[in-house]
């Protein structure tokens, strides 16, 4: 049944499709034809109290006449709202629970104490947790979404998850676009049943191999979404908050933009490109000059991409695949409307955006090796285990420097996440090499099947216990998780 609403247009090589009906747009040979993006895009409110309550809830919302959600929302919002801070801020959050399924909220990328990371283990059933914790880190786009075992797919799915932006003042020295010319952008894929409702269904080979992979694109909780923007410069700040799907960010007609930031703040130095692979939880902060653009509108599109077929069962994916478009299939993500000059036409960036100070790979204590496999019944694996609550996993002495390397044995790609660090990716085996916001801070790093990547990091968390994981939800969810303590 499903597989009607996909036209598949045949003979223009992988990846070419159209999402239909919901996303009547496509592309061919890399060229968007235009489509029909005819909702204005919603930006979420911005919390910047620093003492407040964050209440996730049941939502009946409508989202078009034809499209319906029976979702999750944080304070009556999908998204939920955007928690904008300064570095340095001590928060008081308080976390309501009214959904009546054990949940706990993680805050992707801050580091705080053990008890405030959300750990799967610390999840209520109902009532209120209370969050207290300093913000002592980069300024810098992040994220919060639930954490429970086994559902935490299933409730950022719905409509739980929302931006944190960090400021400060190295930041704010750059005079970088803001207010209107700031826009927040959380790109996640939807599957839609017949009767317009949004569902959450994967199937077996979507929990066992790929993740769920939809067939309809939401920005900020929107289908075919439009943003009216002047001719000049934005600061975008997106997001993949998609359970398993992996976005080729473009534009159409290849315009070029600077990637300035990452997930944890700032690159060194900014970098143009006309593409950037974003695998789920991975932030990129990107500008682009409107005025550069042909004509009055251009879209934000995913371009195709390849995804490597790693060693033993070729194919695989493909063969057992799941039911939205497969992995590195391309297609359009909103439009943007140009309509006007800008005051914002140019922006003077210096060579040097931030201060890296990265740690040296000579300085390194160990070398961890983290396998990731697929196991015919145990399903996805680290080094060869699946999660369980209580048991520590790997351990780490505070204040030491480690290298992991994340070999990828498994056909399908992990975008392994760990929490209480940032880290700085320092090779890719193979010839990707390294993805430009790999230049800076990351939480997220994408291991492409048969890859090799390895990290550097330094633990300074407080002491306790935490989880790193595969931030594919469904492989998540399925066990793809350890604690590190
Ligand atoms: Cu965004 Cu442990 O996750
Ligand atoms: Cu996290
Ligand atoms: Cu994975």
């Amino acid at each position: 049944m499903r597989r009607k609403k996909f036209l598949k247009i045949a003979g223009i090589g992988t990846g070419v499709l159209a999402f239909s009906p919901w996303l009547t747009s496509c592309i061919t040979d890399n060229r968007v034809r235009s489509g029909t993006f005819s909702n204005k895009l919603p930006l979420p409110n911005e919390i910047r109290e620093t003492a407040f309550e964050l209440t996730a809830s049941h939502a009946d919302v409508k989202l078009t006449e034809e499209l319906h959600l029976s979702g999750l929302q944080f304070n009556e919002s999908i998204p939920g709202p955007t928690i904008r801070q300064n570095r340095g801020d001590d928060l008081n959050i308080r976390f309501k629970n009214e959904i009546g399924q054990d949940s706990i909220i993680h805050w992707h990328g801050l580091i705080v104490p053990p008890e405030m990371d959300g750990h799967p283990r610390d999840v209520i059933s109902s009532g209120t947790y209370e969050y207290q914790f300093g913000l002592n880190q980069r300024a810098g786009t992040y994220w919060y979404h639930p954490h429970p075992h086994h559902i935490t797919g299933e409730q950022v799915y719905k409509g739980l998850s929302g931006f944190f932006i960090i400021e400060d003042d190295e930041e704010k020295a750059l005079n970088l676009p803001d207010g209107q010319y700031e826009i927040p952008l959380v790109i996640q894929d939807r599957r839609v049943n017949d009767s317009g409702e949004i569902v959450f269904n994967p199937s077996m080979p979507e929990q066992m191999m790929t993740g769920l992979l939809g067939d309809l694109i939401l920005v900020n909780g929107m289908p075919s979404p439009y943003q009216e923007v002047e001719a000049g410069v934005y600061r975008l700040r997106i997001l993949n908050g998609s359970n398993a799907r992996i976005y080729n960010i473009s534009f159409q007609d290849e315009v070029p933009f600077t990637v300035i930031g990452t997930d944890g703040g700032l690159l060194p130095e900014p970098i143009e490109t006309s593409e950037l692979l974003m695998a789920p939880g991975e932030r990129a902060d990107i500008l682009v000059d409107f005025s550069k653009a042909d004509s009055s509108s251009i879209q934000l599109i995913s371009k195709p991409f390849e995804v490597p077929s790693g060693g033993g069962m070729m194919g695989m994916q493909n063969m057992m695949g799941s039911d939205g478009p497969e992995q590195g299939a391309g297609f359009s993500l909103m439009e943007f409307r140009i309509e006007g000059e800008s005051q914002r036409n140019s922006i003077a960036l210096p060579d040097q955006l931030s201060e890296a100070n990265f740690p040296e790979a000579t300085s390194a204590d160990q070398t961890r090796p983290i396998q990731l496999d697929m196991q015919m019944m145990a399903g996805h694996t680290i080094n060869g285990r699946q999660f369980e609550m209580e048991r520590v996993d790997e351990r780490v002495k505070q204040g030491d420097t480690e290298i992991w390397e994340f070999i990828n044995n498994s056909n399908v790609p992990h975008p392994m996440h760990v929490h209480a660090v940032q880290f700085k990716v320092l090779e890719r085996s193979g010839n990707r090499g390294l993805i430009p916001t790999e230049t800076g801070w990351k939480d997220t790093v994408l291991v492409m099947p048969g890859e090799t990547v390895r990290v550097i990091m330094k633990f300074d968390a407080p002491k306790g216990l935490y989880v790193f994981h595969c931030h594919n939800l469904e492989h998540e969810d399925n066990g793809m998780m350890a604690n590190l303590e």
